[in-house]
């Protein structure tokens, strides 16, 4: 069974580093950093949430157990997006939900658009992918985005991430409406070889 400690990243060893990045859990201070970016209309329309203030946004994700899904991405010391790391439980038939609960990562991403293009997104959630499948011990990962959100299903077939469903008008977007939603997943077994290890 995967990890699933007091605070659910605790398996990590934190701060994570890559070759230009660093990665490590949020906290409360952060928010008035990460909002700055957020709070942008081209950020802020593909994410699950908009709050209208700082005051809504922090409410919302100060929540502990939304707080500790967070991860901050830095750049130089300056903080450039942040990532969802969140345990869910598989379905699995009643009898087997114990032995299959926490045994898959729900990613998601959100980086500031002065930072877009570079590759940082790709590295960030490259390494992710990896803390998942390695200290915290899951067998797969799986990320959403609606099918409109080109740059973050881009993101995720550089990865090599494979689509695995694509949903017709199945989720609602506030101004949008009705949108097709898409499904991308990875099993531990496939990331040694999936095509976005190794590249930058
Ligand atoms: C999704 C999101 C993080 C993607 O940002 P991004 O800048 O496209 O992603 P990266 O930082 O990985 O950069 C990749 C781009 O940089 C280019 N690039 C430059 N150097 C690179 C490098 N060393 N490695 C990889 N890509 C590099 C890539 O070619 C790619 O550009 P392209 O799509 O034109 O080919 C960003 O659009 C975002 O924050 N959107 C708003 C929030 C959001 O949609 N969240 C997800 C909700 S589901």
């Amino acid at each position: 069974m995967a990890n699933v400690a007091a605070h659910p990243l605790d398996p990590v060893d934190w701060p994570v580093e890559t070759e230009r990045l660093l990665l490590r859990p949020a906290t409360e201070d952060d928010f008035p950093a990460v909002w700055a970016y957020r709070r942008l209309p081209e950020v802020s329309r593909w994410l699950g949430a908009q709050p209208p203030d700082f005051e809504t946004y922090a409410d919302r994700y100060r929540a502990p157990e939304r707080l500790a899904t967070q991860v901050l991405v830095l750049h130089s010391g300056t903080i450039v997006g942040d990532l969802m790391v969140r345990f869910e439980d598989p379905w699995a038939q009643a009898e087997s939900s114990e032995q299959v609960r926490g045994t898959l990562i729900e990613l998601g991403w959100s980086f500031d658009p002065a930072w877009h293009g570079r590759g940082l997104a790709t590295e960030a959630v490259r390494a992710a992918i990896g803390l998942a499948f390695g200290p915290l011990g899951v067998r797969r990962v799986v990320a959403n985005c609606f099918a409109e959100n080109e740059p973050s299903w881009r993101l995720m077939e550089r990865l090599g991430m494979r689509r695995e469903a694509h949903n017709v008008r199945d989720s609602y977007h506030s101004e949008l409406g009705w949108l097709d939603n898409l499904t991308y997943a990875l099993l531990v077994e496939e990331w040694p070889t999936a095509s976005g290890r190794a590249a930058t």
